[in-house]
């Protein structure tokens, strides 16, 4: 009896020896890279640096191999065998969240904390059930989440639900059963209603979540260095609500711009989520949990719980933007990295992407607030997204004048004047053109998303022009945030930031006899140009 039990001491001795072997060999061997551009905080590492950092490290692993004296075991496995890590939530704002070690089983997200309930946000403002948004008190409280959506537990519950079960004869030296999902991953709470089309994917979304997440890596990207992709790279998005064709918009701008700006990294969509979700259903000693690494969760009911996207832009990404920018955690080139990439990806000239760099240039050469080149020696491009075939549109004949008006206007002062149904051309036609335009024209619309792509300079201009009375953040707000004047045209009126009217919808807005008043809009566009309205 003394004898087994010696015998079986020994050898549980040697079994926690070997193991902690392999931990700090893994530790050693592979944890610092892991998110080695999390420590360029506060400043831009120099490029070149950055690259000969890159090769000399790659060199002096290729000259002196890791050594490999235990078989290659499943890096982070070996680390959550025995070790659960605490959740810590990195950065937060209404509906947009950043955390590390997010832990999911059977469809709950958990928090692992020793603090559980003082250290977190409150979970309306992290994410919802991911239902269908509708203005009525009924889905309002549907959306609501609960512990069944996002829980808390301390590392001693975790280990009870996930770890081994200790039995009298059985010691536990069994391993957790958590799993990682390693690397960075977008978790996109919101249903397809708002996913399949282009503004809300692309212009609110794909917006929202780059100022999150670069912001919380404080990358602060200069002109200098705007086309390089700074912040941590992405591993992957997860649409839990969503399938295959759930978050692509008719066009397939959305595809087109998540795989132009994110090559490497992979969608699942709701049926890979109920895989996850199902293989981590059981109770008792089968229960297990996935383990992600670090995640960027969004959920748009949460945003709207906020109080930048509740009452004042009503825009998702205004909670992720305006949070990072007062945090001084953005920088104005902050966009550049994504709208290059796409431009790349769409085989524009270099030249063209460099457009707000030179300007910006020139602009810190003038005085006095004055231009010393007109146009800070760019040309000038005004492009006008022609919608008179579309539902929503001008009266033909204010049409007809507005666009005589500007051609007239443009071939006056030599600028490239553009009457274009985007449908027509391709989109890398289209994205060349709106990486060119000086001023954007066009009635209240999805057409006006592809301001996302123009080049922020001191006169680029975006016109939208509603239904009088009328009025919604949507290109507005976007167009502040990227460095664009925006103008809202009410037939023979304007209003510009700070001096917005209230959102509304009055009968007409969506109709086919929007009336403009031609003078109006050419005026506002000789006056920009000229450097009149700043
Ligand atoms: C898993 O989730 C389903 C659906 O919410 C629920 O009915 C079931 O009881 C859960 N199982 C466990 C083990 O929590
Ligand atoms: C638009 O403005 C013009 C010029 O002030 C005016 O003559 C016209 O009646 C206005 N149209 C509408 C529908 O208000």
């Amino acid at each position: 009896m003394a004898r087994t039990r010696t015998m079986r001491d020994a050898l549980l001795v040697l079994v926690g020896a070997l193991c902690m072997h392999i931990a700090t060999s893994f530790l050693g061997a592979f944890q610092p890279d892991l998110f080695a551009s999390d420590s360029g905080v506060g400043s831009f590492p120099d490029h070149h640096d950055a690259h000969d950092l890159n090769v000399q490290k790659s060199f002096n692993a290729a000259k002196n191999p890791p050594k490999q004296t235990t078989p290659v075991i499943h890096t982070s496995q070996t680390n959550l065998a025995f070790d659960l890590p605490e959740t810590i939530v990195e950065s937060h704002a209404p509906g947009w969240t950043v955390f590390k070690n997010l832990y999911m089983a059977n469809g709950t997200l958990f928090v692992v904390s020793s603090h559980p309930y003082s250290d977190f946000p409150d979970i309306k403002f992290m994410t919802s059930t991911g239902l269908p948004a509708e203005n009525t008190p009924e889905n309002i409280a549907a959306r609501m989440p609960t512990s069944k959506d996002l829980d808390f537990i301390t590392p001693e519950q975790a280990r009870a639900r996930w770890g081994p079960v200790a039995t009298e004869t059985q010691p536990q030296i069994a391993p957790n059963r958590v799993y990682s999902v390693q690397g960075n991953t977008f978790l996109i709470n919101d249903p397809s209603q708002f996913l399949d089309h282009y503004y809300h994917f692309c212009a609110e979304l794909l917006l929202g979540t780059w100022a999150f997440w670069q912001g919380t890596h404080n990358i602060k990207v200069n002109s200098k260095h705007a086309d390089l992709m700074t912040a941590p790279p992405v591993t992957r998005a997860i649409f839990p609500h969503a399938d295959a064709n759930g978050w692509r918009d008719r066009p397939s701008f959305n595809s087109y711009f998540l795989r132009a700006a994110f090559p490497s990294l992979t969608v699942e969509v709701a049926e890979d989520w109920h895989d996850r979700v199902l293989s981590t259903s059981a109770d008792g000693a089968h229960a297990r949990a996935w383990h992600f690494d670090k995640v960027l969760l969004a959920d748009r009911s949460a945003a709207f719980r906020g109080d930048i996207c509740g009452t004042q832009v009503h825009r998702t990404a205004g909670e992720a933007f305006h949070h990072m920018r007062n945090a001084g955690r953005l920088s104005k080139w902050w966009w550049e990295p994504v709208r290059r990439a796409v431009l790349r990806f769409a085989n524009i000239d270099e030249s063209v992407l460099d457009i707000g760099v030179r300007a910006a240039a020139q602009a810190d050469k003038q005085t006095n607030g004055v231009a010393a080149l007109p146009a800070y020696g760019e040309k000038v491009v005004v492009t006008y997204i022609n919608r008179q075939g579309v539902r929503r549109h001008l009266i033909d004949e204010d049409h007809a004048r507005l666009v005589d008006d500007i051609a007239k206007l443009c071939e006056k002062n030599g600028w490239e004047w553009n009457d274009v149904k985007a449908e027509r051309l391709t989109k890398e036609q289209q994205l060349e053109l709106v990486a060119r335009t000086t001023v954007l024209l066009g009635v209240h619309g999805n057409g006006l998303t592809h301001l996302i792509m123009m080049s922020p300079t001191p006169i680029s201009t975006v016109i939208e022009l509603f239904y009088p009375n009328g009025f919604a953040h949507d290109y507005e707000w976007t167009a502040r945030a990227l460095g664009h004047k925006h103008f809202a045209v009410w037939n023979d009126t304007y209003h510009t930031y700070p001096n917005l009217p209230w959102v509304n919808y009055p009968e007409g807005f969506q109709g086919t006899r929007i009336p403009v008043h031609a003078p109006t809009v050419t005026q506002i566009i000789e006056d920009r140009i000229a450097g009149r309205l700043p």
